[in-house]
């Protein structure tokens, strides 16, 4: 903890702003998310004792001072205001600063209870006409905490990036198991209370913490953070009712929401709308969707995502974005005035057939796109018709793969992809998939797939093995993705090398090794 200016512990100060509290308040770090050309959102929670049900905060609100500084001394304090931690946000604190510089580095800090909070770094988002300096950033994703240190994040924090996008599983809802790496603090989170303490669990993680405070991330949520495989109001083993599900459901988006630095309203019921676009100048436009809150029930009726496909992953019916949310796409994706598209999503689009001599169509995993089809053929429509330079960014799989995406048809009743242009057959490539593997998640098909994988040329690339992020850069002739993999995860440090680099050229989709 920083030690605080001597003008600020005058006796006025604490005595008007803050109660006395029972230690420093920022043991979950800060960070910085969604950023615009002009502005950032900045995020810190007062916990002394994150794991007790209050934090140890007292109920009431606490004042909180920010300040944006354009050096890291805080000599030149561009912007300050105060905020209000409260009881009913787990005295959270979302500041959605506006008024700074396009492109531009700034460092952050929060004062409360006489204590500063370490310093964050965030950077704006370029100009909306801005196209003359690369765009980069990283994506990463599920990040269980038992099976390993979250050694990635330390390295993610040395990346020079302009963006982190997390695409889900943020945290999962594991009860504690004793034979892994780091334990969670109790069983399975279902309310308000119980995500609250995961949260703290996950956010005292220091690598964590170093990989918010060094960039601006754009966070979307995957399964784990309400519930492993859920769909929309669907417990994934149906264990509960809709009703009773949809109650998990408010409790574990407002805990995420409380959590991460994001430009969302306050969630007050379990219908949150997440999904939401960044520009980043002329050269890169996110997407960030949501194919949990609006998905169809996987097919087939297993409750476990890996299964043989069954006549109704084609049914038109399906779907994993939603009527509205795919409308909204279709309106955002052919708004874009960005050179390359990139869509943060959860769930691999790419086909993938786990045994594709196995007679009634192999297995594939249910839970994705390929238990979809339907779903996916209009998606693939919407990327091939309404934007330049499509790039899908995925996580979930907790392994890293590139994918030729393709317009195509039904993976029932055997059809494993014959191949793309690229590798000389008839199937046009719409865009480029780049799956991130996991910060921590296992991976435990890795030798299956890996003799699956050869007689699919679509799939350009698989690694099940390591653990880390994939960095990017696009300028107007290039996207460039480097698979960052750490040496390990059952220690705090790991060094980290790139895996395996990719190039997809601009008006030429598809992935090449770089
Ligand atoms: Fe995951």
């Amino acid at each position: 903890m920083v030690a605080v200016p001597r003008s600020l512990r005058s006796p006025l100060f604490v005595a008007r702003d803050t109660p006395r509290l029972s230690g420093p308040p920022f043991t979950l770090g800060v960070a910085s998310g969604d950023p615009l050309p002009g502005g950032v959102v900045l995020w810190t929670r007062l916990a002394p004792e994150p794991q007790t049900p209050t934090g140890g905060m007292p109920a009431e609100p606490v004042s909180v001072r920010w300040q944006v500084a354009r050096d890291e001394a805080f000599g030149k304090i561009v912007r300050q205001g105060k905020a209000l931690a409260k009881p009913d946000a787990a005295h959270t604190v979302h500041v959605d600063v506006a008024g700074l510089e396009p492109g531009r580095d700034y460092f952050y800090r929060f004062i409360a209870a006489g204590e500063e909070s370490p310093v964050g770094r965030t950077r704006t988002a370029p100009a909306p006409d801005a196209s003359r300096r690369p765009v980069r950033f990283a994506f990463a994703s599920c990040q269980q905490y038992e099976e390993g240190y979250f050694t990635a994040h330390r390295h993610l924090a040395d990346e020079d990036v302009d963006l982190v996008a997390f695409l889900g599983d943020y945290i999962y809802e594991d009860d504690p198991s004793d034979d892994k790496v780091r334990r969670h603090e109790a069983v399975e989170p279902t309310d308000l209370a119980g995500y609250r303490a995961r949260y703290a669990t996950y956010k005292a993680d220091v690598d964590l913490q170093a990989a918010h405070a060094a960039h601006p991330w754009a966070l979307i949520w995957d399964d784990h953070e309400v519930e492993n495989n859920y769909a929309a109001d669907r417990a994934q083993r149906d264990t509960v009712s809709p009703a009773e599900f949809r109650d998990r459901r408010a409790a574990a988006y407002r805990a995420w929401w409380e959590h991460q630095p994001v430009r969302l309203r306050a969630p007050t019921g379990p219908d949150v709308l997440m999904y939401r676009t960044l520009d980043f100048g002329r050269l890169a436009t996110f997407q960030l969707l949501d194919t949990r809150q609006y998905r169809t029930d996987q097919a087939c009726g297993s409750p476990v995502d890996i299964g043989a496909p069954c006549p109704d992953v084609d049914s038109p019916d399906a779907t994993l974005l939603g009527d509205t949310q795919s409308r909204w796409l279709a309106r955002a994706l052919g708004r874009s005035r960005s050179r390359w598209n990139l869509i943060a999503q959860q769930v691999m689009v790419g086909r993938v057939n786990f045994a594709p001599t196995l007679p009634g169509g192999g297995i594939i995993n249910l839970d994705q796109w390929d238990g979809y089809t339907a779903a996916r053929r209009s998606l693939m429509k919407q990327l091939a018709q309404l934007a330049p330079n499509p790039v899908v960014l995925t996580g979930d799989i907790h392994s890293s793969w590139v994918h030729d995406l393709v317009a195509e048809g039904s993976v029932a009743g055997g059809s494993v992809a014959k191949g793309s242009d690229a590798s000389g057959t008839s199937e046009r490539v719409v865009a480029t998939e780049l799956v991130g593997t996991s910060i921590t998640s296992s991976f435990p098909l890795e030798a299956i797939v890996r003799d699956a994988v050869a007689s699919q040329p679509t799939i350009k690339y698989f690694e099940g093995t390591k653990h880390g992020y994939v960095r990017a850069e696009v300028d107007e002739r290039q996207l460039r993705a480097d698979f960052r993999y750490v040496s390990g995860i059952d220690a705090p440090t790991a060094t980290v090398e790139t895996g395996a680099s990719f190039v997809v050229e601009a008006g030429r989709p598809g992935a090449q090794p770089a």
